[in-house]
Order: structure tokens, then C-alpha cells, then sequence
């Protein structure tokens, strides 16, 4: 058994009174409309937080560009310094913090503890960053000319975070913008706020000791109070949102109304292709993980599953009778394969789903229903569609997963691709030509197609994000970091010579 209110205590969270919603260099209560955050394994209040009002927003903005001037003048290696220490605070708390994540997000103890682990992995690259941050020279056209391209920092980074990773998610962008020179601003999702205000109280001991306060800042608070303030604001010239398609698609429009960028990391609706001769046992352990994993609740859990006909009977069989075997129910016991969904809501949403689904024809093969105690938790379901069934369009935050046969490898990439979104996909085949067909530039439209391991679980090393609906972001490795930084062409003339680029004369 977890002692809450022992672990609470110890990431630096009140119980009984209320926390402090804004984080801008020191901890205060914001003036907005306080918000309690609930455990959703059995609907209790875990602690309350005050959120931060408008006012609030403004402060922390301010707090930012305070630190900014000087942090960005600092080199590159020493802000370096400041994320590895944070990671150390990040590796002594790390059970803490996961179970934290497990408590209020609800995703079980092994994958809370995965995503600290997520976070003290970026914070090493970001590190490892830090010294690099490369540019480029290019030939000069002109004599005695050097060109260059660096990167400079760009200023406040507005971090807007979903429920489902409400720890990991911030660390690949603050990290890498705290490397590269900027200064963030955290808005946490309303869900997950008590996550949040633990890694700031972490990441405050270093800060404090460091002399940095100001370049991590954290506001929870409404969309509307603070996620609105943030798309709108000309000192935030950077804005990474995870979210939805839909509030994704109008947070960019605003964004970009005032010439600000965006890392958008929206819906997915992520499919698998499993081949005839596929690795049967490798594809069923990573199909469950991909869609029974989080409760169906990751970006890039597994909903769609391509099955080709040689198999198709054989594997439905097993995944049904493996779903038979899933435990659901509280997230932090050990025996849990599966937890609750993060609210009401999204119950509320799973069942009108499931009433669309059967409503427009799909066969129900397990699952399908809301168990009936408390906590948000809704039965692994696995529905059987005919190739092109509408609901498999879109993303259920839940864990359905839509199954579908499919004659061949055409046949099968076809109807994969169909869909709106595009963040990840994989193949299950021993057959080079099919593996290779699937990632080359005629196979899936995603941006991560992977082979013989499933959709979700990503390595940070490699550039995360997707195509279409997806949004088109990309964050954590690869080269993300550029996405943080203003790029500047630089030309030095060392000549005596005034020589004009592409031969142009302007002489007296
Ligand atoms: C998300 O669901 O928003 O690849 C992020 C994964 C994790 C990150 C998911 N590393 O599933």
C-alpha cells in the first residue's frame, strides 16, 4: 500500500490545504478558480491547487524575460550543467515521482516510473546537446569571404502538456530548450496539475542552488485564462502544444496569426500490419502493449490492427483470449495491466463510442462496457470492422482496438492510410521486401513506421511527432533541437575588396 500522504509530503505537495499553481521563480497560489486534482482509480481527492489567473500568467511571462538576457549569454555546456543536476534531483525521486504519475494520470507503476525514466533520458541527451548545437560553414562565392550558419536561442517557450504523459512530455521540450537558451513557461493539462508542481518543486532545489530561478516556470490554469494568453502572446515566440487535432488546429491558426511557431503533437490513430509470415508471438506481445498500454490513452497507442488473411483467424483468437487475461483495475498494483481511463468524461466518450460502433456495424469480439465500480475504468475492447468502417477514422482516447483483414500488403497499406492522422505504424513480417516496402517512401505515411515492434514506446534518440492531423512536430532527438533556436546566416568579408554576390557592379 502507498502511503499518500507520506509520498505527497515528500515531493513537496500539501494534502489537506492548497498548492501553489504558479512556479516563476518562487512558489505561489494563483488567484484563479482553485482546482482539485482526483485520483481517478477511485475518485478521491488527492490535493488542490490554486490555479493561476491572468494576472498570474503576466508575472510568470515577466519572470521568464528577466532571466532570459543572462541565461542565453551563459555557454551552452553550463546550462548543460544546470538539466544534468536537475536529472540527478529527477534519479533520486524517480519511485516517487512515478508513483505520483501512476496516482493521479492512472497509468500503472511500471509505466509511470517508465516515463521519469523518459525524462532522465532527455535530460542526459540534452546534456550530451549542450556541447554540440551545431552549425555549418558553406563556401562563399566571394574571395576572402567566410559564411556561417549558427543558432542563437529564441526566447520563452510556452509548453502546453497533455494528461496522458504529464511529466516526460515536458522534459523533451525543456531540456532541449533549456540547452538550447531559452526559458520555459509549463502549462500543464487541468487533469495532472499535482505532476506538474513535483517537478517544479525538483527542479526549483536546483535552480535555487544554481542561481537560475526564472528559466523553468510553471502556470497551471485554464485553457482560457492561460492556454489562450499563451497562443496570443508575442513574447512567446515558440509554443509546443500536445493535444487533441482539433484544439491542435486552432491553437496553430493563433499562433501563426501573430507570426509565432508552433510544435504541434496532436491525435493519432495508429495502425499494425501483421504479414503471413510474421513473428506471430513478437506481434501479439506488442499489439497488446500498444493498445491495452495507458489504457488506450498514448498518442501512439494502437487502434487499428491489419491483419493478413493466412492469419487472421488463428491471431483474433489469440489476442481475444490474451484480452481474457488483462487485469484491470488499480493502477499501482503490481498484478494491473491496465488502469483506469483519466475522468468521466472520457468514460462518457468510450461509451458513446462503443454505441457508434455497434450502431454502425462492428462486431464486438470483448470488451465494450464500463465496469460497474467506482473509478474510471472501461473493459480492453477489441471490435471487428469491415476495411474503410468510419469510427476507425477517429481518435477514441480509450482502449479499442479496431481489427480488420486484409488480402495483401496493398491492400493493407491502402486502408492504413486512409486516415486523417499520421503520428506511428509498424509491420510484423520476416520478409525483408514487405518490411522495406513499408518504410520506404511508398508505405506508410507516418512519422514513425517501425518493424516487428509495435506503435508505442518510442526512444527518445529519434525525432517524435507525425504527418497530416498529427501536426507536423517533431520533438525530443534527431535534430528537434533546431526548432528551438533562431538560425543566422553570417558573412565576414576579410578581403579589402568589396565584391557583390552574384556578380552584380555598384561602383562610383
Ligand atoms: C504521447 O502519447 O503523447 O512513444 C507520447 C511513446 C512515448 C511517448 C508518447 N515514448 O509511446
Amino acid at each position: 500500500m502507498t502511503d499518500t500522504r507520506a509520498l505527497l509530503t515528500r515531493l513537496g505537495i500539501d494534502p489537506e490545504g492548497l498548492n501553489p499553481g504558479v512556479y516563476d521563480g518562487s512558489f505561489r497560489e494563483g488567484r484563479g478558480k482553485p482546482l482539485e486534482s482526483v485520483n481517478p482509480a477511485d475518485g478521491t481527492v488527492i490535493a488542490r491547487i490554486a490555479r493561476a489567473s491572468r494576472v498570474d500568467y503576466e508575472a510568470a511571462v515577466a519572470a521568464g524575460l528577466a532571466a532570459f538576457p543572462r541565461w542565453r549569454m551563459e555557454p551552452a555546456p553550463r546550462r548543460g550543467e544546470v538539466v544534468r543536476l536537475i536529472a540527478e534531483e529527477l534519479r533520486r525521486h524517480k519511485q516517487d515521482l512515478g508513483t505520483l504519475v501512476s496516482l493521479e494520470n492512472g497509468k500503472i507503476l511500471t509505466e509511470g516510473l517508465g516515463e521519469v525514466q523518459e525524462m532522465i533520458d532527455m535530460a542526459d541527451y540534452a546534456v550530451g546537446l549542450s556541447r554540440q548545437l551545431h552549425g555549418l560553414t558553406m563556401q562563399s562565392e566571394r574571395p576572402r569571404h567566410r559564411m556561417v550558419e549558427q543558432w542563437h536561442p529564441l526566447g520563452t517557450v510556452g509548453v502546453i502538456t497533455a494528461f496522458n504523459f504529464p511529466v516526460a512530455v515536458w522534459a523533451w521540450n525543456a531540456f532541449l530548450a533549456g540547452a538550447c537558451g531559452d526559458v520555459t513557461l509549463w502549462k500543464p493539462a487541468s487533469p495532472t496539475p499535482l505532476c506538474a508542481l513535483a517537478v517544479s518543486r525538483l527542479v526549483d532545489r536546483v535552480l535555487m542552488l544554481t542561481g537560475w530561478r526564472g528559466v523553468f516556470n510553471l502556470v497551471v490554469g485554464s485553457g482560457a485564462e492561460v492556454g489562450d494568453a499563451m497562443l496570443d502572446d508575442p513574447r512567446v515566440p515558440l509554443v509546443s502544444l500536445t493535444g487533441s487535432c482539433a484544439v491542435g488546429k486552432a491553437a496553430a491558426a493563433r499562433v501563426a496569426a501573430r507570426f509565432g511557431r508552433s510544435i504541434l503533437e496532436l491525435g493519432g490513430n495508429n495502425g499494425v500490419i501483421v504479414m503471413d509470415d510474421a513473428d506471430l508471438e513478437l506481434a501479439l506481445r506488442a499489439v497488446l502493449f500498444g493498445a491495452v498500454g495507458t489504457a488506450g490513452q498514448r498518442c501512439t497507442s494502437t487502434r487499428r490492427l491489419f491483419l493478413q488473411r493466412g492469419i487472421a483467424r488463428g491471431f483474433t483468437e489469440r489476442l481475444v483470449a490474451a484480452y481474457g487475461r488483462i487485469r484491470v483495475g488499480d493502477p499501482l498494483d503490481p498484478a494491473t495491466l491496465c488502469g483506469p481511463l483519466i475522468d468521466g468524461s472520457a468514460v462518457t466518450d468510450f461509451e458513446a463510442a462503443m454505441a457508434r460502433i455497434r450502431r454502425e456495424g462492428g462486431e464486438v469480439l470483448c470488451g465494450g462496457n464500463r465496469l460497474d465500480r467506482p473509478g474510471c475504468f472501461v473493459e480492453p475492447t477489441v471490435v471487428r470492422a469491415p476495411l474503410g468502417f468510419r469510427m476507425s477514422f477517429e481518435e477514441t482516447f480509450a482502449p479499442i482496438l479496431y481489427l480488420f483483414e486484409v488480402a495483401d500488403l496493398d491492400e493493407a497499406l491502402r486502408h492504413h492510410n486512409e486516415v486523417p492522422q499520421g503520428l506511428s505504424s509498424s509491420i510484423f513480417t520476416d520478409s525483408v521486401r514487405a518490411a522495406e516496402r513499408f518504410v520506404s517512401a511508398e508505405g506508410s505515411d507516418c512519422g514513425i513506421a517501425n518493424v516487428n515492434i509495435g506503435t508505442s514506446g518510442a526512444e527518445i534518440g529519434g525525432a517524435f511527432g507525425g504527418e497530416k492531423d498529427t501536426g507536423g512536430g517533431r520533438e525530443a532527438g534527431s535534430d528537434s533541437w533546431k526548432q528551438y533556436m533562431r538560425r543566422q546566416t553570417s558573412t565576414t568579408n576579410w578581403s579589402k575588396d568589396f565584391p557583390l554576390a552574384q556578380g552584380v557592379k555598384f561602383d562610383l
